[in-house]
């Protein structure tokens, strides 16, 4: 695979994984992509359809080049109807990913909602073993859940969270939000950093709780999923204050965001 910024290369799926009923990873071989930062994104292209922004799921050091998408309209559902073997556009990777050197060997809470999970674990993976983690995730229902299979192996290495907005017969975990998992005895802010990523909504509240358990505005990341077109700073539909979503982030420390919606007036959830 070629690295591309400006026109897509045609890359050929190797392998999809049915995560949820409306949720797939697709794989691509990763021979010649100059590599990414856990939090960067990539732009897929179906030709004669559009292109969409979509997380790079996997880790910098996995072979494989990993996208989980949802499906939720025109371009996602034509890239549903692609099989092993076809291919697709990609271009990439974007933005700047998580700050991982910043973070050091602090503890990493991880705190995502529905889709939110792919680029949070691309984090996950990359540093597992180095720093202490907790994943916080929710989803609508139990059959929502994506990487079922992953987070049951990962869960002697790293405190897992789960909780759902619906239950059902099979499921005798949490029910409620995200926010709820965040109790004080399993988040502790002393030499820790929060990172999240899931519908605005979430971010919203998940922000107040981190604060109100103690978290500093510059130890708590969040990777925003706005609409975008160019993903390289020239159409300005991603804008939010002086940013560009797309090469400014989608990652931004919350002291960056606060300060955009009360300078700049703008909408950051
Ligand atoms: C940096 C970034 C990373 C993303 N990572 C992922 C990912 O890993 N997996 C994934 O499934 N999706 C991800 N998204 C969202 C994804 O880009 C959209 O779901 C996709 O563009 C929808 O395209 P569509 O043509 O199928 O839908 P459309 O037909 O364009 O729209 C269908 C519905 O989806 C909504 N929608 C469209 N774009 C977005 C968006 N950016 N965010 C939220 N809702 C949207 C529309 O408002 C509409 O309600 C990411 C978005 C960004 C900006
Ligand atoms: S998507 Fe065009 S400026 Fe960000």
């Amino acid at each position: 695979m070629r690295h591309a910024l400006f026109k897509p290369v045609l890359e050929e799926i190797k392998k999809i994984v049915e995560e949820t009923p409306d949720t797939r990873s697709f794989y691509f071989d990763k021979d010649g992509w100059a590599g990414h930062t856990p939090g960067q994104f990539a732009e897929l292209w179906v030709p004669g359809v559009g292109e969409i922004p979509i997380s790079i799921a996997s880790p910098s050091k996995s072979d494989e080049l990993v996208f989980t998408v949802k499906k939720v309209g025109t371009v996602t559902s034509a890239l549903f109807e692609k099989k092993v073997g076809d291919t697709i556009g990609l271009r990439g990777p974007f933005g700047n990913g998580f700050p991982l050197q910043e973070f050091g060997e602090k503890n990493l809470v991880f705190v995502g909602g529905g889709i939110g999970l792919p680029p949070l674990m691309s984090v996950i993976l990359e540093v597992l073993g180095k720093n202490k983690i907790s994943l916080f995730y929710g989803a609508r229902t139990p059959a929502d859940i994506v990487y079922k299979q992953l987070l049951n192996e990962l869960k002697d290495k790293i405190d897992i969270y789960l909780t759902v907005d619906v239950g059902d017969g099979s499921w005798g975990g949490e029910v409620g939000v995200v926010t709820n998992l965040l109790r004080p005895e399993r988040v502790h802010p002393y030499n820790s950093v929060a990172l999240m990523c899931g519908p605005g909504i979430m971010m919203y509240y998940t922000v107040k709780r981190l604060l109100e358990l103690g978290f500093r505005e510059e130890n708590i990341y969040l990777s925003l999923e706005h609409h975008m077109k160019c993903a390289v700073g020239k159409c300005g539909h991603c804008r939010i204050g002086p940013y560009y979503v797309c090469i400014d982030g989608p990652v931004f420390p919350y002291s960056k965001l606060r300060e955009v919606e009360e300078r700049f007036a703008g909408t950051v959830f």
